[in-house]
């Protein structure tokens, strides 16, 4: 199979991680496009340096321009702003929404029939812009964060229970924010509910910890925000995709009905393969669920009411 060609937007901290972990597991040609001089180069060039050693074989191009992402078959979408303590993603908003506008007119013109993977913040409502100004149908876009969001309650889990991660499954839906919603009863160990294995306090506790988790990385960091973690979810998603595993992963859809949400892009369970987004899982879920769902949508309604492009 001919390797695809992936283009990362934005040379930055999940930018440069996704890109090395995309080499390291050799799912494609790798092109990194960022605005500042010589930063996609270099560290394009830094990883072409790495290959020797770990073996991978595919070409890392660095660049300012968007002619070299041309034909791109997927791209990641991480150019912009990152928060530092005391910010919310909204207060984002406004700064990266025109970054993900200019990236995206810019991207659609060379690659008409990408798939996009948007991760800038606030993710919901940037992945509502970029498919504004690509005009890509609904299959072939959406935002990285409910994998991450699964991922930190899935560890979380797995430290409080001293069992393998292997072991865990976790489900986190809504929007990527403190109204995102986590679902202890769709999360499980061993096949067994979290809700058969941890008091109601410490699974509160828990998905307390998970909401908060992107601020708790950021009061450490001081400087910027997460991005192990970030690069590895965007990087899971992508495997799904070159590798055709049909997953089922949550992620940032556009919404048409489903769980009687329409018109926004937010976290729900989609089957994802080489030719996109193949449909929205609906779970089954108690009033109480539903509420925390509807909840979380009219934040992200909210947030894109007030956008300014
Ligand atoms: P960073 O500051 O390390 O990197 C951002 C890069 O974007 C910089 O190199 C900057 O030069 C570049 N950039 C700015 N405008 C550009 C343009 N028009 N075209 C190309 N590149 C451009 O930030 P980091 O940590 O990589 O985070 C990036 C974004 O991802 C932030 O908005 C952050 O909040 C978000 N994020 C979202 C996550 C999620 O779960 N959805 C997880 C982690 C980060
Ligand atoms: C996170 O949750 C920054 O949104 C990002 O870490």
């Amino acid at each position: 199979m001919a390797k695809k060609k992936i283009t990362v937007v934005g040379a930055g901290n999940v930018g440069a991680t996704t890109a090395q972990l995309l080499a390291y597991k050799k799912l494609g040609h790798i092109t990194i496009v960022d605005v500042v001089d010589g930063l996609a180069k270099g560290k394009a060039l830094d990883l072409m340096e790495s290959a020797p050693l770990e073996n991978f074989d595919s070409r890392i191009v660095g660049t300012t321009s968007y002619e070299d992402t041309a034909n791109s078959d997927i791209v990641v979408i991480t150019a912009g702003v990152a928060r530092k303590p005391g910010m919310t993603r909204e207060d984002l908003r406004d700064i990266n929404a025109e970054i993900v506008k200019s990236a995206s007119e810019q991207i659609i013109k060379y690659s008409p029939k990408c798939f996009m993977i948007v991760v800038t913040n606030p993710l919901d409502t940037m992945t509502w812009v970029a498919m504004k100004y690509t005009g890509l149908p609904k299959n072939r876009i959406l935002g990285m964060a409910g994998v991450l969001d699964s991922t930190r309650f899935r560890s979380f889990i797995a430290m409080e229970l001293g069992v393998s991660n292997d072991d865990v499954h976790a489900t986190v839906l809504g929007l990527h924010g403190e109204d995102m919603v986590p679902m202890p009863r769709h999360s499980s160990v061993a096949g067994i509910p979290i809700t058969e294995l941890l008091s109601k306090e410490k699974i509160d506790a828990l998905v307390e910890r998970t909401r908060q988790g992107g601020g708790e990385i950021v009061k450490l960091l001081k400087t910027g925000s997460a991005f192990y973690a970030p690069a590895s979810s965007v990087v899971n998603m992508v495997e799904s995709i070159v590798l055709e595993k049909n997953r089922i992963v949550p992620a940032a859809a556009y919404m048409e009905g489903e769980y009687g949400i329409h018109g926004i892009f937010m976290g729900v369970p989609v089957k994802l393969n080489w030719s996109g987004v193949q449909s929205v899982v609906e779970l089954t879920l108690t009033s109480e669920e539903m509420a925390a769902l509807h909840q979380s949508a009219d934040a992200v309604h909210k947030s894109v009411a007030q956008l300014k492009v």
